[in-house]
């Protein structure tokens, strides 16, 4: 049964408070000065994934009091349960199986008693059958032409998750395909998507778990509405618009035939769909073989992490790394930062992954938690980054754990670009653990020929404390597989981060308040009524909003 903890409970949990005072004030830098193979010790080397996780401040002890708490919080028991179809998502009534998507292995895996590894594969047969027949030439639009554009319409994990991998595995797109995304119900969107793509060759993917989502079918509406505009005939539409979705009643009543839709099952959360028919675009983006390979990533990771010993389990020790930052140092946020371009949705992709998961106050038994849950998390590329945000992290009030995370060979080896990239990389993750003291400011603007009445003003401004934690994940190169790999790897560190939090991580109700609020003003939109039964605020900006439009 999943397991119902309270952490702070836990021995381990109180002990590493207690280790929390004797080891705030030490250096990382020191801990690399008192232990030759400290990096021997602190890396996990999983095929073409380098995790280094030696730039943090944990000593051997901390690390043992970590891995206590995983043990008291039953973590190895809560990845059976997962593993094993268990309803582990209570508030919903669901198994938690994004794993059986991508389960390469024989092992049936059963939900209420019924394996469902036979529909999975059944829809990754009809993936693979559509996605063939597309690039191939013999499903073709309704004047006849190819399909060439592919136009995901989608939002959350909808959208995000294919949005992320496509663009990641770009060069791997295959010839004569685009792919847009359309997920903002802000009317722009669609709009300045329409215009890049033609009706005859365009093949809209309604991808929507309960396709009921506003935005989503206000968006899927426009385009079908576009789309008849030109082809004049509803016949059309079934070789024009395809559906993902759980939700075969509501499909069929937007006019998608039944043969048009990719199941998948409510025991696959939206944020960790795109295993699933949500990955529809990608397989139609990057070819069906590709987003095997994916899926296969995936899987290698999911045994690492059923299997390996939790000192070698790098999802949980990402797990473990990260909270003892949230709830010992009281760092409330952690960045991605990816030196990688393609990479450039993967701390998005995250925020949602992440935030949406554990953003939760109210423990599994229903009371309010009395300590930190999930972080705010937040990204952009190396070394755009740099030149933005960085400075905060360096030098700012706020401890801010970062994973970088950077391919050693590039898709686009120009010049030296990718070692100059790679540099900076290294670079980051080094001045972040070592500072700069004041003895080598003091020795640097000497040098510069500075006189030591401008030395004494400038010092407090040049000096840089350094000890600011960095995980670093180095990556043979950025393919199918391994990036399959890498997101599974984070999927599951918030999957451990949650059971030790003791919280749901696989509901969100905090989003279904948002999208009844605005349901319920919408229909006050509609004329010019004055309207008075919100707040001053909301009633003023609302009435604002009326006279203006
Ligand atoms: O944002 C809330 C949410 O339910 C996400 O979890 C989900 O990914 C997104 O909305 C989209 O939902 P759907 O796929 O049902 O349109």
């Amino acid at each position: 049964m999943f397991p119902v903890i309270n952490p702070t409970q836990s021995k381990a949990w109180q002990d590493l408070q207690a280790h929390y005072n004797e080891i705030k004030q030490t250096d990382i830098k020191s801990l690399f000065a008192q232990d030759a193979d400290r990096y021997n010790k602190l890396h996990v080397q999983f095929d073409d994934i380098l995790f280094d996780y030696s730039k943090n401040i944990v000593s051997a002890k901390t690390l043992e009091l970590l891995q206590r708490l995983a043990v008291d919080s039953k973590v190895k028991q809560a990845i059976d349960a997962m593993f094993s179809g268990e309803k582990i998502n209570q508030t919903e009534g669901r198994s938690v199986l994004h794993i059986a998507l991508r389960n390469f292995s024989k092992t049936p895996i059963k939900v209420d008693g019924t394996d469902v590894m036979p529909s999975v594969k059944k829809v990754l047969r009809k993936i693979k059958t559509f996605t063939d027949k597309v690039h191939s030439g013999e499903l073709r639009g309704y004047t006849g032409k190819r399909i060439k554009y592919i136009v995901n319409i989608g939002i959350g994990g909808s959208d995000l998750g294919p949005f992320m991998v496509t663009e990641a595995l770009k060069p791997y797109t295959v010839d004569g395909i685009e792919a847009f995304f359309v997920s903002n119900v802000d009317g722009t969107h669609i709009a300045e998507t329409l215009k890049k793509v033609k009706p005859e060759r365009t093949l809209f993917l309604i991808a929507s778990k309960t396709f009921t989502t506003q935005e989503t079918m206000t968006n899927a509406h426009t385009a079908r509405n576009w789309f008849l505009k030109k082809a004049k005939d509803e016949a059309h539409i079934a070789k024009h618009f395809v559906a993902l979705s759980t939700n075969e009643t509501e499909v069929v009543k937007f006019g998608i035939d039944k043969k048009n839709m990719f199941e998948f099952w409510d025991w696959v959360g939206g944020r960790y769909s795109l295993w699933s028919a949500i990955g529809l675009s990608i397989a139609l983006t990057i070819g069906y073989k590709n987003f095997e390979d994916l899926l296969k990533g995936a899987h290698h990771t999911d045994k690492h992490f059923s299997t390996a010993p939790a000192e070698k389990n790098i999802p949980v020790l990402m797990a473990l790394v990260g909270l003892w930052y949230t709830n010992f140092f009281g760092s409330q946020t952690e960045a991605i930062l990816p030196y990688d371009q393609y990479l450039h949705r993967f701390a998005a992709y995250f925020q949602q992954g992440n935030m949406e998961s554990n953003g939760k106050y109210v423990d599994r038994s229903g009371n309010p938690v009395s300590y930190a849950t999930g972080p705010v998390i937040w990204g952009e590329p190396g070394t755009n980054g740099q030149h933005a945000f960085y400075q905060l992290i360096h030098q700012g009030t706020v401890l801010i754990p970062c994973d970088f995370i950077a391919p050693a060979q590039t898709h686009n080896p120009i010049g030296d670009h990718h070692d100059k990239l790679l540099s900076n990389f290294f670079a980051q993750t080094e001045a972040l653990m070592n500072g700069k003291t004041a003895e080598e400011v003091k020795a640097e603007l000497t040098k510069q020929g500075l006189g030591k009445k401008e030395i004494e003003k400038l010092l407090p401004f040049k000096v840089f404390t350094g000890n600011r934690p960095t995980n670093s994940i180095l990556v043979k190169k950025i393919t199918p597989f391994t990036l399959g790999q890498l997101i599974a790897l984070y999927e599951h560190k918030i999957f451990v981060q949650g059971v030790i939090w003791n919280i749901f991580s696989f509901d969100q109700w905090g989003v279904e308040l948002g999208k009844q609020l605005a349901n319920k003003i919408l229909p006050e939109l509609a004329d010019k009524s004055i309207i008075t039964s919100h707040d001053a605020s909301t009633n003023a900006l609302i009435n604002a909003y009326k006279k203006w439009r």
